[in-house]
């Protein structure tokens, strides 16, 4: 980012690609922090005398407008955190775009409706995603790519439009990757990550690639059950993935092969359903080796959150993804609230902690942690897995293409 603003983006127009995919309630913004995340380079860029362009997307519409996805709520708070206005395009590249764009003052900021309303975006067809690309370069003179939560995706703005543009990589996700070579490349022992949140299918590839790292495994959150089954236990009601039983078997006995210590629960707190607003939760604790047929597991139970904090405790180098439990009701919060708690103990001894993924990041935050009390919370979930997986991301890739800035 500094080669292209030293090299002069006064009244030029730059198109950021930008992670501002918030959690929503209503238009309700619950947690702003990727809106946050994204400021320095829109910042830097104004502040240099660019137009600035954003582009991002909401939640998984189907390639067509859906009021609920839309992201003006998230221009307005853009607009108060950068302290200027945003103008907000309604859609991404019509009329309403164009003309944004063309009304931007040098340093002026705009923000394109939800990207992911135009099909082209996330199309498979390369041929159909690249004509949509070429009519967001359109908009722009160069490209950033700030996005650090999508840069796993092969879509238009991500990947096909910095074929197109000069570009240059943000600050944002220079930042993120600076973090995940810390976690892949040496990373200081002991070296723990702790996994959890609903599907075990989700983690298969970072299991894999985990064994032959870590020194510890600590596995929780709805995901935990289908690993309880493949040691032959009962999981009553609770989440399981049947077709990934003898996956799990196979990690348990590599583990074991490797010397990596895989941490599971010993209790669960259980109800009999899922929580629902209909009625008030009724938790109770069982043992993780005999879960009541008619019992649902929601979190990790009291002995194994001290357990866990045990087992973090003194490690150098600790990744997190993933609850443990339904954190969002208050009776199946403590769980996640034992390994945050744990992992501020990390930073606080000078390890290294890293909170990745919205789920995580939002749980973090509605447990009434601040920020800084974690070595360093990622915007991207499934693109900081699919890094520690040791996959290609092609957001990044593509910026090592020719077409540099300039
Ligand atoms: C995320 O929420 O992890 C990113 O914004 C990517 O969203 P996606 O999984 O819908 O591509």
């Amino acid at each position: 980012l500094d080669q292209l603003i030293g090299e002069g983006v006064a009244g030029r127009r730059v198109l950021v690609r930008s992670d501002l995919n918030v959690p929503l309630d209503g238009s309700t913004i619950t947690d702003d922090g990727r809106i946050r995340a994204s400021v320095p380079t829109i910042k830097a860029l104004a502040d240099a005398g660019a137009r600035v362009v954003v582009v991002a997307h909401l939640g998984r519409p189907k390639g067509e407008p859906e009021a609920r996805y839309s992201l003006a709520p998230v221009a307005a708070r853009l607009g108060e955190l950068l302290g200027r206005d945003v103008a907000f395009a309604t859609d991404t590249v019509g009329e309403s775009a164009r003309q944004t764009v063309a009304g931007l003052v040098d340093g002026g900021v705009a923000l394109l409706e939800n990207v992911r309303f135009n099909a082209g975006e996330t199309s498979k067809d390369d041929v159909e995603r690249k004509a949509f690309a070429a009519q967001l370069a359109g908009l722009a003179d160069a490209f950033v790519s700030d996005g650090f939560g999508v840069v796993h995706r092969k879509q238009a703005s991500v990947y096909d439009v910095a074929e197109l543009l000069p570009h240059a990589m943000g600050t944002l996700v220079a930042a993120e990757l600076d973090v995940m070579t810390r976690l892949t490349e040496n990373p200081e022992r002991p070296y723990a990550v702790v996994l959890g949140g609903s599907k075990v299918s989700d983690k298969l590839g970072v299991i894999d690639n985990l064994l032959g790292k870590a020194d510890t495994l600590l596995i929780g959150g709805g995901m935990v059950f289908t690993f309880l089954a493949a040691q032959g236990h009962q999981v009553g009601k609770s989440l399981l993935e049947e077709d990934q039983i003898a996956t799990c078997q196979g990690y348990l006995t590599r583990a074991a092969e490797a010397g990596v210590e895989i941490v599971l629960p010993t209790d669960i707190v259980v109800d009999t359903a899922f929580p629902s607003g209909e009625r008030e939760p009724a938790p109770r604790v069982v043992a993780a080796d005999a879960i009541p047929a008619d019992a649902l597991g929601l979190d990790i139970g009291p002995a194994s959150g001290e357990t866990f904090a045990a087992a973090l405790q003194g490690a150098r180098t600790v990744f997190w993804n993933g609850p443990m439990g339904v954190f969002e009701v208050p009776a199946f919060a403590d769980g996640t609230r034992a390994v945050a708690q744990a992992l501020t103990e990390v930073t606080a001894a000078g390890g290294l902690s890293v909170v990745g993924g919205g789920d995580s990041a939002a749980a973090v935050r509605t447990l009434g942690f601040a920020d800084d009390a974690f070595g360093h919370i990622s915007t991207g979930g499934g693109a900081s897995l699919e890094y520690l997986e040791g996959k290609v991301l092609p957001g990044i890739t593509v910026l090592e293409s020719d077409k540099v800035a300039g």
